[in-house]
């Protein structure tokens, strides 16, 4: 019989730690992980989640899942390993600077298990907020028509035309707008077109933004002038198969109007009035 020499059982040691590893890295967030991270999801997970997430990562939001509670945030947790933490240029809708330790937080708790926390605190029920980023606009326009992105298409581009007619003579510093179905309306090209023909882009409308997209320099509404905009849609799997409708708005605002600064804006999930 061959005695294993003292290398061959380190050799041995070393797999099994690191298939158990594997293993468990393969099943984030199930109860038998055992939890290392020092971070809890009730505790320090919400607020961050909430605060850096909960614009789009929300029930009805753009994003295809909430990480506003335990049970829905927690299946995420390799998913949102690999995209914070890869070396690939982030999508748009990631483009945020998160601190090191906000970047931390979420690693810790990612690969070491996902823990609850104080189960008698459960975060507060966070619902979607779909209101204009910085308040009601000087002049909101709904779009002409209602848009349907149909059950067998997962996204399209739509292109409308609103007449400007209720803004003639106005000088205008920003623009926002107003999606009517938040899940489905990913961004648009606002541009404004002149009544012969000429256009000038005004900005690009994101999801989860939290100021309206301001002009480089104001501009006056001549007459006869529209704004026109490419609108993208697109669904999640969240919403497979279902026909959507949107019907967005368009907000305008007057330059040099002073403006509720977007910090007196209320976090979502904060107490509210
Ligand atoms: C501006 C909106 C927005 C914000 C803010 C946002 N996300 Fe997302 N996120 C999305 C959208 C949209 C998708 C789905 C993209 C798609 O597949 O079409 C997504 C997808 C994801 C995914 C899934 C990727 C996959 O595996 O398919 C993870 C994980 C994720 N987000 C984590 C986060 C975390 C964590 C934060 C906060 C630090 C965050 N997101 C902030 C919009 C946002």
């Amino acid at each position: 019989m061959i005695r294993p020499t003292a290398s061959v059982v380190r050799l041995l040691a070393a797999a099994a730690l690191a298939l158990g590893l594997a293993l468990a890295a393969q099943t984030p967030g199930e109860a038998h992980k055992a939890i290392t991270s020092k971070y809890l999801f009730n505790e320090d997970m919400f607020p961050l989640f909430r605060d850096r997430c909960g614009r789009c990562h929300v029930d009805g939001g753009v994003a295809p899942m909430s990480l506003l509670t335990h049970e829905d945030a927690s299946p995420w947790a390799e998913s949102l390993r690999l995209e914070f933490l890869s070396e690939e240029p982030a999508p748009p809708w990631h483009q945020m600077t998160l601190t090191p330790r906000e970047l931390d937080m979420m690693l810790v708790w990612a690969n070491g298990g996902t823990p609850r926390g104080d189960a008698s605190k459960p975060p507060p029920p966070v619902k979607l907020v779909n209101e204009w980023a910085q308040g009601a606009p000087d002049v909101p326009l709904r779009l002409p028509a209602p848009f349907t992105l149909e059950a067998t298409a997962n996204e399209a581009s739509h292109e409308v035309v609103l007449p400007l007619t209720a803004a003639a003579g106005r000088t205008i510093g920003a623009v926002d707008l107003l999606p009517g179905n938040p899940a489905i309306v990913r961004s648009a090209v606002l541009k404004l077109k002149t009544a012969d023909g000429d256009t000038r882009d005004l900005g690009t409308w994101m999801p989860g933004r939290t100021t309206a997209v301001v002009l480089a320099a104001p501009v006056k509404i001549a007459a006869g002038a529209s704004l026109t905009a490419p609108i993208e849609y697109r669904r999640t799997w969240k919403y497979e198969g279902q026909m959507l409708t949107d019907h967005s708005a368009v907000g305008l605002y007057d330059a040099g109007a002073r403006r509720a600064t977007p910090s007196a804006r209320p976090a979502p999930g904060a107490a509210r009035p």
